[in-house]
């Protein structure tokens, strides 16, 4: 790769006064093949060469892009339009005369002389003009459409700081622009119009509501991939946006007793010697009355924080969703940075821009990882269980764990699961060792997966921070009746029908989305 640490140029910008000079070093490096992170109005870009097959390989690679999620051409004038889309409706118009240059990615019918990799082999091609001043000057001087995905790590947050960017691909670039903040924080609105029903596939700052105005019609925002069997934005299945911490939403405690239940909830983390991050508004902090580290202007360098502290990070005096995005993405790897092993971030209306804030805290806040098994001796179902998730999911996935609720540590597999895993999937489960359930590992876990439902419950009832995450294998494949019953001194058979039914179930788990 043309890159390396040594190789990275960074370039300030004030965007109210940008010199050509500046930025034409890059302008000619993006055209002749290279990367170059560049600001927008929604969060910093990762560009290259649209028309370059190679470039564009390379956004890939830097960033650990999963090839069938496409790429946004961005462009700097809609007259440019026809280069890259074709059988243009009316309506893409309208909405470009209303809201271009701006934060609205428009899905079309894509020309033939746009690579397949830009668009991931789909016969439509996602479009879009920044109206940040740097990236549309940036755009004019490179003289090429430039494919440009967001400027991070792959399942990381969305960079909205030059920093962000460099953290994530500082060794891997030619050049990155800083042009300070993003205004919007949140990626694009993609609205897809290549199929006569306009459908928003990810939601933005140019709401719905902006867009029927313009449309004359309702426009309808697709269920997002955690509820759709198969999503249209491809980008909308993987996991997204996740900070190292795990991420908990909260409404805003509206009455003394839901600010006392959530104050309890971070005593009970801090108490535990973990580090909690909360953000939120001011008006939602000051009302919980915990004593916080106030974070509200920090510069990036700070050392981890002492165990069993708080820390807050208001991102404006009141509820509001736009200033809420503005710094959402930027809070969580703040928070990150101090080393939080939890982060209570604050929920708002789902409406308007609020929409598009909660569809990212919600992807940040996804499972991490691991999904854990529990059973009672964690020698027969669970390490059973988590062996075979691990056998059936995605490499990309979240790695399957076991323990047991009664377990006695260091003992190993029955034989009786061993045999039917060897015999019937060739797994072993020769190295494996019984642990105890800890607070610790349900602290870590994105799902907690029980085989019976008094399991469940009694795992519920110690960890009510964490209910949502404590479902049934059975629950969790959207089969609730089916408890898995402890096969223990069972016949082989009897092992190799329950390794059956915990397939069948893990299985439809997986195609739930995990
Ligand atoms: O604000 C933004 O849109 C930023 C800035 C840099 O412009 N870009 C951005 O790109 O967020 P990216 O790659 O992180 O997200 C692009 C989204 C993905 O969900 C992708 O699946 C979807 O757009 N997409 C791209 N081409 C598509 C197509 N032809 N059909 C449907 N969805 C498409
Ligand atoms: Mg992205």
């Amino acid at each position: 790769m043309s890159t390396g640490k040594k190789g990275l140029q960074v370039i300030r910008v004030d965007p109210e006064r940008i010199e050509d000079e500046q930025l034409l070093p890059a302008a000619k490096a993006l055209r002749h093949g290279q990367l170059v992170a560049f600001p927008t109005e929604t969060v910093y870009g990762l560009g290259a060469n649209a028309n370059d097959p190679a470039a564009v390989a390379r956004i890939f690679a830097v960033k650990g892009r999963p090839p069938d999620n496409p790429l946004i051409v961005h462009l700097a004038d809609p007259d440019q339009l026809s280069s890259v889309a074709r059988d243009i409706p009316p309506l893409a118009l309208r909405l470009l005369d209303a809201f271009a240059p701006g934060p609205l990615t428009l899905v079309l019918p894509r020309a033939a002389t746009v690579p397949d990799i830009v668009t991931a082999g789909l016969d439509t091609v996602a479009v879009r003009f920044p109206a940040h001043p740097v990236a549309r000057r940036l755009l004019q001087l490179a003289r090429v459409p430039v494919a440009a995905p967001s400027a991070n790590r792959s399942g990381l947050p969305s960079p909205t700081r030059a920093w962000h960017v460099l953290e994530d691909l500082g060794d891997r670039i030619a050049f990155l622009i800083d042009g300070g903040p993003c205004q919007y924080g949140l990626e694009s609105t993609v609205l897809d119009l290549s199929t006569g029903r306009p459908v928003i596939l990810r939601p933005g700052s140019i709401t719905a509501a902006d867009i029927a105005a313009v449309a004359g019609l309702p426009v309808p925002t697709e269920p997002t991939a955690d509820d759709a069997d198969a999503p249209r934005s491809p980008g909308m299945k993987y996991r997204h946006y996740a900070p190292r911490a795990r991420v908990l939403v909260f409404q805003p405690p509206a009455s003394p007793g839901e600010r006392e239940a959530l104050a309890g909830q971070i005593l009970t983390w801090t108490g535990r010697g973990k580090r909690a991050g909360l953000f939120a508004c001011r008006a939602s902090l000051d009302g919980l009355g915990t004593d916080c580290i106030r974070l509200d202007d920090p510069a990036k360098a700070v050392t981890p924080l002492p165990p069993g502290t708080c820390v807050s990070l208001a991102y404006g005096p009141v509820p509001d969703p736009v200033a809420a995005s503005r710094r959402l993405f930027d809070g969580l790897r703040l928070l990150d940075h101090l080393a939080c092993d939890i982060i209570f971030a604050e929920g708002l209306p789902e409406d308007g821009v609020g929409l598009a804030y909660m569809n990212r805290l919600r992807k940040a806040s996804s499972p991490a990882a691991p999904v854990l098994f529990v059973c009672a001796g964690n020698t027969c179902r669970s390490p059973m269980a988590a062996a075979l998730y691990n056998l059936l999911r995605e490499p990309s996935a979240a790695p399957g764990v076991s323990a047991g609720l009664a377990a006695y540590p260091g003992e190993p597999a029955s034989d009786g699961a061993r045999i039917a895993l060897q015999q019937d999937y060739q797994i072993s489960l020769a190295s494996h060792r019984a642990r105890r359930l800890t607070d610790d590992l349900m602290d870590e876990a994105g799902h907690i997966l029980t085989m019976t439902g008094l399991q469940k419950e009694a795992l519920q009832a110690a960890r009510p921070d964490l209910a949502d995450r404590i479902q049934t294998l059975g629950e969790a494949a959207g089969r609730p009746e089916a408890d898995i019953p402890d096969p223990f001194d069972g016949s082989i058979l009897h092992y190799q029908q329950t390794a059956a039914k915990l397939e069948q179930l893990i299985r439809a788990f997986l195609e739930k989305g995990g």
